[in-house]
């Protein structure tokens, strides 16, 4: 076993109303309350988080976007300080629905990455390939492109003092999520996973140096569920998972992360 602590979140993608997110909250947090060996946290639309963050302190926040720049003209987006203004402590970065419908590229994911870690605050990045890279046998030139543009463009030069202060929570999260297994009820088999996982923490060794390799956190995501969750957190590699459609009922996404405990 490793010394990763795991981490899983909870990704609404443009679910709920303020009302639900609250009923969702009164059951999911004191549920999860218990469990002091992971991280648990809930990645909800800008909306909705100013309402949530300080009534439900028993869970990490993350926004599901920030941008890279202070303030500006920049229609649609969030700020690292209204995100700390709002108690927020993260956002997902490059998500694959923001990559393919948003025009996310690996170089604006990196310069996004930046801003989080600069400002103190958790990045979680999303890499992964398209059914049809996979078929073409091409995922890891993919995920090396993906990693290497991606940690280019954050122009961070110090790792060890990017990541920030706690050892057990580097402010970057990886989430490795093949684009053909979200939302698609098709999983990667728990070997699929690990392999992806084991590539990318072999190509942060030789990029970043053995001890970042082994401090940052891999998050699997890709219809993870009750069913799958003890197979893919049995796996070495893999320290936690990004939920997406099994994060929408607070029961069931409690008793998921309550499973992932126990294997942590
Ligand atoms: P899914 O989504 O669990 O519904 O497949 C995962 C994600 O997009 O983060």
């Amino acid at each position: 076993m490793t010394s990763r602590r795991k981490i899983f979140v909870g990704n609404w993608k443009m679910n709920k109303t303020p009302q639900e997110a609250q009923a969702f909250c009164e059951t999911f947090v004191p549920a999860v309350n218990g469990l002091n060996n992971v991280d648990v946290g809930l990645a909800a639309s800008a909306l909705l988080l100013p309402g949530l963050t300080t009534r439900f302190r028993g869970v990490q926040w993350f926004a599901q976007n920030c941008h890279w720049a202070a303030s500006g003209a920049f229609t649609g987006e969030v700020s690292t300080s209204m995100l700390k203004a709002t108690d927020v402590g993260g956002s997902l970065v490059a998500h694959s629905e923001r990559r393919q419908m948003c025009g996310e590229t690996n170089a604006s994911a990196g310069q996004r990455v930046a801003a989080l870690l600069g400002a103190g605050l958790q990045a979680i990045l999303c890499v992964g390939e398209t059914l049809a890279e996979r078929d073409a046998g091409r995922w890891q030139d993919v995920l090396r492109t993906q990693l290497s543009e991606g940690f280019a463009a954050t122009g961070i030069k110090h790792w060890s003092a990017a990541l920030g202060s706690d050892p057990s929570r580097p402010l970057l999260t990886l989430a490795y999520e093949p684009v053909w297994a979200i939302g698609t009820g098709r999983a990667a088999t728990s070997a699929q996973a690990q392999e992806a996982h084991a590539f990318i923490r072999s190509w942060l060794k030789e990029s970043l140096g053995s001890d970042i390799a082994h401090r940052l956190r891999i998050q699997y995501g890709g219809s993870v569920t009750l069913q799958n969750v003890d197979e893919l957190m049995g796996m070495p590699d893999i320290d936690g998972a990004l939920v997406g459609g099994a994060s929408l009922k607070a029961d069931d996404f409690a008793q998921l992360v309550a499973r992932g405990a126990r294997i942590a």
